[in-house]
């Protein structure tokens, strides 16, 4: 077999065959402890390498099951029984989805990336590292014009449910996201094709244009295995065999109709079971139909009556009496055994080898190769997303105009407000970085999909994101930092200035690990939304302003020595206070006498009288003096002025370290629809 145009692919193709497969999952509704309900009952099937399989069936029999379990969705559960053979041996191993294209029901692209530039990306980490830039861009060109995409290759793709600010924006229609959705897939020329309903939700011409897509791929060689839900009468001779499912069992196993000849074995068999498909109907919608038998009340509504339930029920018990006689029919009619033996089990037949890959590694590209294409997108995807880039810097701008507006333009003597403006800012720019909150859903969804079909390792997609939305983050905590330093009127000597920056840049870093955790943690934009509450107001809480160090109640006690928020407030209050111009020590004799009367001073005194004042008892003191003042005003106020550098520092990599390895974990383990064993296989 030679599948590709330049003959890259060599072997035999794959002949795929399952036996007695089974699934049963929990049954919700069932008060006994333990208690399983099977959703596939032994089926049986097989395809090689040209032929197409069409699986049918009404909604909820089973076939996204069916082929979510061939295409190795659910490896390693125990609620799944049977055999899977690959040419004659049961498949073991992960290598093998480098063979196989998904195309799965429901896909998801990124909205802010071209039909060429998603393509792009999936060549450059599908192809093999053989290959160059300029062949896997041919690749890319190659598809586009297949699967008549070339007039849309640079049109975004946008959002199949635009609301709000993006409604009307465009994107692709719903039939090029299909058509992009195979196209991804076939990248690598994957010899076995998957395709849950790749035709539904399209119009009859679309639909068809896709299934002879497929049939010409077929005809390649690939081994092609389709859901199929609906066919107009003119799709359905096109595929080789149809597997009919009815409640999860077989109800016809067999060559697809022939129209108009008088070999049609699907017509037959329907006929004997004493269902003959009158001449005009299409044979689809009318086999659909006997297995689907409806409620005739069709409102199933809670207010319904006695007898509405009671023609329910029946319609129900009836639909179960159709499927499971003609479960029964197909069972003894001998189709079953005669497919079985004629079928061909391709034992002995090579595995296909695509030129350029080693199936014995897990992913097409190294590490490095993975990094650098996922880094490239992520960033690109940052700068166009209003999510993102714009909501994230628009909004640090607005929020440090706003507190630079309200600290504007501080005294040097005035330091209760310097304390207060510089701690509130370092709280706020700690809750600048929620755009990671809102795209990780999406991204998820992306990265579980992308790396079961083994595109890049989990390590690769994390460490590239955090890079790549490090460049907005620290921009966002610089802005704010500048802002806030020169409207305040902070000390303007740059030690001063540079320090400040710095020290907002890292608490933005942190605070960003932290929200990775928590939303690698959720499944959704809410929850981790709800979550990230009561992990940062703490952190804001005890960061130094808010409450004395000796009014914490004990069991808050601890929170101080690991809290980021408490070492970058200190820190900057330190850098500001310890050393302001003019005689901080007097500035400070102001407020601390102010602390000591509170009441008193803030209803007689204005702090341009004590700073005056101040200034002038600090005239008195030599710097020495002026700077032991200093610090027991610090303490006073409940704030560390001996506080390294060093452990500022170490507090802000651990915080780093320490949540970002969570999130880590937490993308990897959380959420991925699949158990740990099969994750720690991946
Ligand atoms: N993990 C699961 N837990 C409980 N029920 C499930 C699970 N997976 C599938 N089902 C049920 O199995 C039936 C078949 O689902 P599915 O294979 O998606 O159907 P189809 O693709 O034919 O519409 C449905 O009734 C669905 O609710
Ligand atoms: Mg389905």
């Amino acid at each position: 077999m030679s599948v590709h145009p330049d003959g890259e692919m060599s072997g035999d193709g794959i002949f795929l065959r399952w036996d007695n497969v089974t699934y049963d999952v929990p049954d919700g509704g069932s008060k006994v402890k333990g208690a399983t309900k099977r959703i596939l009952h032994p089926i049986f099937g097989s395809v090689a390498p040209g032929e197409m399989l069409a699986i049918m069936g009404p909604s909820g029999c089973g076939k996204s099951s069916l082929i979510n379990i061939l295409a190795q969705r659910r490896r390693g559960e125990d609620s799944v029984a049977g055999s899977i053979q690959v040419n004659g041996k049961e498949i073991e191993s992960n290598e093998f989805s480098r063979l196989m294209g998904y195309v799965t029901q429901d896909f998801i692209f990124f909205d802010h990336l071209t039909v060429r530039e998603t393509l792009s990306i999936s060549a450059s980490l599908r192809l093999p590292r053989t290959w160059s830039r300029a062949q896997k861009m041919a690749r890319v060109d190659d598809l586009l014009r297949d699967l008549d995409l070339a007039k849309a290759a640079d049109t975004m793709v946008g959002s199949p449910v635009a609301t709000g600010a993006s409604a009307g924006a465009g994107g692709i229609s719903g039939g090029e996201r299909r058509r992009l959705c195979m196209a991804m897939e076939l990248m690598n020329d994957a010899p076995l094709l998957f395709l849950d309903e790749p035709t539904s939700g399209l119009d009859s011409a679309s639909a068809l244009m896709v299934v002879n897509v497929l049939k010409k791929l077929a005809s390649q060689g690939k081994t092609i295995v389709c859901v199929i839900h609906q066919p107009r009468a003119s799709i359905l001779p096109l595929f080789t065999r149809v597997l009919l499912l009815g409640g999860g069992k077989t109800v016809y196993y067999g060559p697809s109709c022939n129209f108009g000849t008088d070999i049609d074995p699907m017509r037959d068999f329907f006929a004997k079971a004493g269902h003959a498909c009158p001449s005009f109907e299409n044979p689809a919608d009318f086999i659909l139909d006997i297995v689907n038998t409806t409620p005739a009340t069709g409102d199933t509504g809670s207010d319904g009556n006695a007898d509405e339930k009671g023609a329910i029920v029946g319609a129900d018990d009836m639909r179960n009496v159709v499927v499971d006689g003609l479960a029964a029919t197909y069972a003894a009619s001998g189709l079953i055994t005669e497919m079985r033996a004629l079928l061909p089990i391709g034992d002995g037949k090579s595995m296909p080898v695509i030129k350029g890959v080693d199936t014995g590694r897990r992913y097409a590209t190294s590490w490095c190769n993975q990094f650098a294409v996922l880094w490239l997108r992520t960033f690109k995807l940052k700068f166009r997303d209003p999510m993102s880039f714009g909501t994230v810097i628009g909004g640090m701008i607005s929020v440090g105009l706003l507190m630079g507006s309200i600290y504007f333009d501080l005294e040097p003597g005035d330091v209760r407000n310097r304390v207060a403006g510089i701690s509130m800012y370092i709280a706020f720019v700690s809750f600048m970085t929620f755009d990671i909150l809102m795209l990780w859903p999406a991204e998820r969804s992306i990265y579980l999909r992308d790396q079961i079909s083994g595109m890049y390792c989990t390590s690769a997609f994390y460490i590239a994101r955090s890079f790549a939305e490090a460049p907005t983050h620290m921009l966002c905590g610089l802005i704010g930092a500048l802002l806030t330093y020169y409207l305040y009127g902070l000390q303007n000597d740059f030690d001063h200035v540079l320090m400040y920056c710095f020290i907002s840049v890292v608490t933005v870093m942190s605070a960003s690990s932290i929200l990775m955790w928590v939303s690698s943690l959720a499944k959704n934009f809410e929850q981790s939304n709800q979550m990230m509450m009561p992990i940062l107001l703490p952190c804001m809480f005890f960061s130094g302003f808010f409450i004395s160090e000796d009014m914490i109640p004990s069991m808050w006690s601890w929170v101080p020595d690991v809290n980021f928020l408490y070492y970058s407030t200190n820190y900057a209050i330190v850098n500001e206070i310890q050393t302001v111009e003019g005689g901080c020590a007097g500035a400070l004799l102001g407020s601390l006498d102010c602390s000591a009367a509170a009441s008193a001073c803030a209803l007689n005194v204005t702090s341009e009288e004590i700073a005056v004042a101040s200034l002038a008892a600090a005239a008195e003191l030599t710097p020495e003096q002026q700077l032991l003042e200093c610090n027991a005003v610090l303490r006073a106020m409940g704030f560390d002025p001996d506080m390294k550098f060093s452990s500022f520092i170490y507090c802000h990599i651990w915080t780093n370290v320490l949540f970002r390895t969570m999130g880590y974990l937490g993308l990897r383990f959380c959420w991925t629809g699949q158990s740990l064993k099969q994750r720690l296989q991946i």
